[in-house]
């Protein structure tokens, strides 16, 4: 049944993805700011989404951009004050915006006092906080698990003359999930920001939450399983099959604990990251059946450089019934660990439009990502202008995550567009100055605009976001489907191709609710209609009274 309460609020959403550094500058230094994202919160409203997610703003040394938090509580100074947030928050509300904060619970920064207390000793108060584990007798490290960012996944702390777990950069230390203290306290961090009035939270890489506490080594892959959804084809962690460094069925164990806390306070959610190669989508039904883990996951389907052919879009649905039946996806085309879509998909601003109405359509919640809206690319930075570790490690055969996080821009005219009066802290891109809002927004057929209609088409079906997933249909061109809930169905057909193609509009009778054809044809019932490159029709079946 489709019974929706208030609190239900996620499921189908539409949430757009903020990263704070970037988003707007209001005291100059050339890094966004918790006022800045304030100050643009109407912008975001009015493109008709129902929440934001606010990538990390807490205390950080910054080594991976926020994603290494050294106090979880506290807002680190360059964001702004955690008054600066309150008004933010109760701004966001005012405008009838959800907002939800990104967690970072799996590892801390080497900078957090649990870790600097943690690796003063074997023996003291925190010593078990962190992933320990003694040399081989060869002195190298325990197994063979590996940083995504690059290397083994230990580093050698000379005072314990032990080594220390990472699954990302070696000052992001891993927390020990086995360590019961640990989950209180991380569980205690998600009380103060429900305490707070946050509707949710975006868990960050909640798959490698735990680890197997045999250190078992993780098995090969042959090189035709290898695959390169969560990390460049260059990056030897796609050799392993991570089967013990994450996936523990224990993470369900403290994902329960934590969806108990939520379900304490009233609608609030939480949005699950579930990276991996192999397991992804499985995963995902594991971690969201049954009200019990996380109310959404995150997929990495359709972030990959693989493009959404009709074959590749009907073939992650079938399975994901097949997998994760129970289970609720959010998808996403970009975000800030991907190369922006338009450009890893190559795609003009005619398809990209096409690929906008295609997301609204699509079972699951929807997430996208600032700038997205205005149709930006991947900005093109030279080595030196390199901010992400990750990039500087693998250039120049992977560049890194910089190109995808540049500023924002607001208004084409204005400085660094509108983005900061200061040296913003990754340059703004000249591609992007003339798609600022200030050419887009209230301009009919502008990228902005055609967002703003298809999450408004959207809303307006709740079939799209949430009816069951009939009868998907991919040719080497075209993807078909119908949608149905509470006895409202819709029929979706979509070009995704550059060439002409005619197709048949199914039996009975249907109202075109949607349509990008040429000459406004609207067709009829059973009618052969000619759909040419990124074309789409979407119709409502009249019922018989
Ligand atoms: C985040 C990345 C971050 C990593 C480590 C992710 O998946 O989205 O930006 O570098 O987790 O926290």
């Amino acid at each position: 049944m489709s019974k929706m309460t208030p609190n239900d609020w996620w499921k189908g959403s539409v949430i757009y993805q903020i990263y704070p550094r970037s988003y707007q500058d209001t005291n100059n230094d050339g890094v966004g700011d918790l006022n800045g994202i304030a100050k643009r919160l109407s912008y975001i409203r009015d493109l008709g989404v129902d929440a934001v997610w606010i990538s990390p703003f807490f205390q950080s040394p910054m080594d991976d951009f926020g994603y290494d938090v050294s106090d979880y509580c506290a807002i680190d100074p360059m964001f702004g004050s955690m008054q600066d947030f309150d008004k933010m928050l109760a701004k966001a509300h005012s405008l009838g915006l959800k907002v939800m904060i990104d967690l970072v619970l799996s590892h801390s920064s080497d900078q957090h006092p649990w870790f600097a207390q943690s690796r003063l000793s074997r023996d003291n108060e925190r010593s078990d906080w962190y992933v320990w584990a003694d040399p081989q007798p060869d002195g190298t490290p325990p197994n063979n698990w590996l940083s995504i960012f690059g290397g083994s996944a230990w580093q050698w702390e000379s005072t314990r003359e032990q080594y220390y777990l990472h699954n990302f950069l070696s000052s992001q230390p891993d927390l020990n999930f086995h360590c019961s203290e640990v989950q209180g306290a991380l569980l205690d961090v998600a009380r103060f920001w429900l305490d707070k009035g946050v509707d949710g939270f975006r868990l960050d890489t909640i798959n490698f939450y735990v680890h197997d506490k045999q250190l078992r080594s993780n098995p090969a892959l042959s090189p035709e399983q290898r695959n390169e959804s969560i990390a460049p084809s260059v990056n030897p962690y796609n050799y392993q099959n991570h089967l013990y460094s994450k996936n523990q069925p224990e993470n369900l164990v403290f994902l329960k604990r934590l969806r108990t806390l939520l379900d304490q306070y009233e609608g609030r959610t939480l949005l699950g990251e579930v990276g991996d190669a192999q397991y992804g989508l499985e995963i995902l039904g594991q971690y969201t059946a049954g009200n019990q883990g996380a109310h959404m996951c995150y997929a990495f389907e359709f972030l990959q450089s693989r493009c959404l052919t009709p074959d590749w879009i009907s073939t992650t649905f079938a399975r994901l019934q097949d997998v994760a039946a129970d289970g609720w996806a959010c998808w996403a085309f970009s975000n800030h660990d991907v190369m922006r879509h338009i450009s890893r998909w190559d795609l003009s601003q005619q398809a990209a439009k096409c690929h906008s109405t295609l997301m609204m359509t699509m079972r699951g919640s929807a997430c996208i990502y600032q700038g997205e809206e205005l149709g930006f690319t991947e900005a093109k930075l030279p080595f030196h202008a390199l901010q992400d570790p990750y990039g500087i490690e693998f250039w120049p055969e992977f560049n890194g995550r910089d190109g995808c996080r540049t500023p924002m821009v607001w208004d084409a005219q204005a400085n660094n567009g509108g983005f900061s009066n200061g040296n913003a802290w990754l340059p703004v891109s000249d591609d992007h100055l003339h798609k600022a809002p200030s050419n887009q927004v209230g301009i009919a057929g502008s990228m902005y605009s055609h967002y703003q209609q298809a999450i408004a088409m959207r809303h307006a079906y709740p079939a799209l976001a949430r009816g069951e997933l009939l009868d998907m249909q991919a040719s080497d061109r075209t993807l078909g489907f119908q949608r149905e809930l509470d006895g409202q169905i819709i029929y979706c057909i979509f070009n995704l191709s550059e060439a002409p193609v005619q197709v048949d509009m199914p039996a009975g009778e249907w109202q075109v609710i949607e349509q990008k054809l040429d000459g406004l044809v609207v067709p009829e019932t059973g009618e052969k209609v000619m759909l040419n490159a990124w074309h789409y029709v979407i119709a409502l079946q009249i019922l018989e009274k």
